[in-house]
């Protein structure tokens, strides 16, 4: 299994990608510099966040090519359409500081204010320009993709055991779009649970490595959160296997249960 997802658009996405929801601002340089240092290609970040320039403060400090670490950032719901979206994306990536944004996507599809196809398409005018290298979406329901003005290269999803989303992976997978999974590890709920403890206890691995091992047996990218040095590097070290019946096993701890809001409601 690769370590990376090549996107419809032909570009590369790692695999596995720091989480930075709730990194207070001031932290963010360490935490991604830590992460990079780990070994981390892959960071998500938003406009929500307030993160951002930490973020770019860590990849320039990196003394890594700047091909070789993949940024994604996101536009906030007040950020929809054609004007707010351009000005939007221009002012994320002046807070990164870097030359460009490898993926930006929609942080939410907010149906209520039917502007995501604007949003969509002022997000192309950025990748003509050069801003930005490839357009995504989050949060997005398979009717709102068939809407938009051409297939998103991602689609970044609340995603793990208690909800593990079949229906909306299925959909991504028929069309060419990449699942990147959020909270992938459902926050800690799952920390503690006697399924996920056997197999840990099956492989010699953490319950959060089991969950992260699924989900890239899946084919799921996925974005682990962490400001723990010692659980940024558990997190990134999934080189095992888990057997088909581990696999069916974790599969069958869906109970379609949300942690986060949902997406048809949410604006
Ligand atoms: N697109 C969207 O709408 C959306 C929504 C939510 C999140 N996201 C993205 O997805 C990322 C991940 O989601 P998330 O932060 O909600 O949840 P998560 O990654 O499932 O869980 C993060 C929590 O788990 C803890 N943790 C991390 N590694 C651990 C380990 N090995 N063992 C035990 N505990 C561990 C972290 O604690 P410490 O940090 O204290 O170590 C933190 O409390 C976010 O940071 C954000 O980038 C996107």
């Amino acid at each position: 299994m690769s370590d990376v997802l090549r996107l419809n658009d032909g570009h590369m996405m790692p695999g596995i990608g720091i989480g930075l929801y709730k990194v207070p601002p001031e932290q963010a340089r360490d935490v991604v510099s830590t992460a990079l240092e780990i070994g981390y290609r892959s960071v998500d970040t938003a406009a929500l966040y307030e993160n951002e320039a930490g973020v770019g403060q860590a990849v320039r400090d990196s003394g890594l090519a700047r091909e070789d670490v993949f940024v994604t950032t996101k536009l906030w719901n007040d950020s929809h359409g054609y004007e707010n979206a351009l000005r939007a994306g221009k002012e994320c990536l002046a807070r990164l500081d870097l030359e460009y944004i490898d993926l930006l996507l929609i942080h939410w599809p907010c149906p209520a204010r039917g502007l995501y196809f604007e949003t969509f398409q002022a997000m192309q005018k950025l990748r003509d320009d050069g801003l930005v290298r490839s357009i995504g979406v989050s949060n997005f329901a398979p009717e709102q993709m068939d809407n938009l003005p051409e297939l998103p290269v991602v689609n970044q999803i609340e995603l793990h055991p208690l909800f593990n989303q079949h229906e909306l992976r299925a959909y991504n997978t028929v069309h060419g779009i990449a699942t990147t999974a959020w909270s992938p590890m459902a926050r800690g709920r799952l920390n503690d649970h006697p399924r996920i403890n056997d197999i840990a206890a099956e492989v010699g691995r953490t319950p959060a490595q089991v969950i992260l091992r699924w989900h890239r047996q899946l084919g799921n990218a996925a974005i682990p959160k962490s400001v723990t040095p010692s659980r940024m590097r558990e997190n990134f070290d999934l080189e095992f296997t888990l057997t088909s019946e581990q696999m069916s096993a974790i599969g069958a701890l869906n109970q379609n249960q949300r942690i986060g809001p949902d997406p048809m409601q949410f604006a």
